[in-house]
């Protein structure tokens, strides 16, 4: 099938035609550090609306569905393929409700790709029903492959030692895998069909990849993938099947500015760390755990001792709950 000339702009690149065509032709093994995707759902043509909650003025037409009997290979073909961009211990994120999530992980297993978490992204805007529980969820698969570093930035958002009264610690809050992300609301503004919001997207690259990093979308839509991206400074390259909604978004999409989204963000509270990565003396060693058991005598509880204990050795939570562990 022919395939007109890619936009190219500034380290971003979009594509109108098939993702599997499209990455075949323009992405080199090994290429893409971090793969955010969204691929469609396979729900029975226009009914989205009437599965999930939501307002259908101003949606961008000439979305393109799968068939639901051709799900199984679609998802393998692109899956294989988004496998081969990715550089070994880049990593995949699929965003897929329940109705085909059984044939996207047959896809994921049949590749050379091993998971990593299965997050639930909970939404606010399920269709309200009387006889059942109401669906307030979708799933977002996190796999990576294998053979090299992945990336994880785990201060990405909140320091290790952020805490807050009732919710504890705030960095292993928002590393839970259970994620109360909610709706974006654009009055008036052209979107896609399942727009996902940036929020989301947002916490997916700030863990998962740095700046000036390979980001693709096989199934650009609306573009937040891209937004989420560019506006934190990654290179980006997404594909889209659909000419009319390539038109009606990619122009918007390539005149954003890289970056643009960096000055917005939390600064995370990064506390030193002095002695991270020195290996542990035995004599430091036996020092750690006198000094636990001393604590837990005078009654601290174990996370108190433990925070006490960082300070003390200069070491992170997780170097020195390693380190208490009985061996
Ligand atoms: C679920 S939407 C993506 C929404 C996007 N994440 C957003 O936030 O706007 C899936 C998109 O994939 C497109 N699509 C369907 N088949 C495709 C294919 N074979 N190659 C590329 N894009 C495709 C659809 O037209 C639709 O825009």
């Amino acid at each position: 099938m022919a395939m007109v000339d890619p936009v190219r702009s500034g380290e971003s690149l979009f594509v109108n035609g098939d993702c599997v065509e499209g990455v075949r032709r323009f992405l080199s093994d090994g290429s893409v550090d971090l793969v955010v995707t969204d691929p469609p759902y396979g729900i029975d043509g226009g009914r989205l609306d009437r599965h999930y909650n939501r307002d259908e003025s101003h949606v961008v037409d000439g979305y393109v569905e799968v068939p639901g009997t051709e799900y199984a290979a679609f998802s393998r073909a692109w899956v294989a393929e988004a496998a081969r961009v990715l550089r070994p211990g880049g990593a995949l994120f699929v965003v897929s409700g329940y109705t085909h999530l059984y044939e996207i992980l047959g896809a994921l297993r049949a590749a050379p790709l091993v998971e990593v978490n299965h997050i639930v992204w909970k939404y606010p805007f399920g269709v309200w029903t009387s006889r059942k529980f109401v669906s307030s969820h979708y799933h977002v698969l996190y796999w990576a492959k294998p053979g090299g570093t992945r990336t994880f930035n785990l201060e990405a958002r909140y320091g290790l030692a952020e805490r807050s009264a009732g919710a504890g610690s705030l960095n292993y809050r928002d590393r839970e895998d259970v994620w109360a992300i909610g709706r974006e609301y654009k009055p008036g503004r052209a979107k896609n069909r399942n727009e996902l919001p940036l929020a989301l997207l947002e916490k997916i690259v700030q863990y998962t990849s740095n700046e000036g990093d390979l980001v693709c979308d096989l199934f650009l839509g609306g573009g937040s993938t891209a937004r989420a991206a560019i506006g934190l400074n990654r290179r980006f390259a997404g594909f889209e099947v659909s000419d009319a909604i390539f038109a009606a978004r990619v122009p918007e999409l390539a005149a954003l500015v890289p970056g643009e989204r960096l000055a917005a963000l939390r600064c995370p509270v990064v506390a030193p760390v002095p002695n991270r990565g020195r290996p542990w003396t035995a004599e430091e060693e036996r020092a750690l755990h006198d000094a636990y058991a001393q604590y837990r005598r005078d009654g601290l509880g174990k996370g108190e001792a433990v925070a006490l204990l960082c300070d003390e050795f200069g070491r992170g939570r997780f170097a020195v709950e390693k380190r208490l562990k009985p061996r």
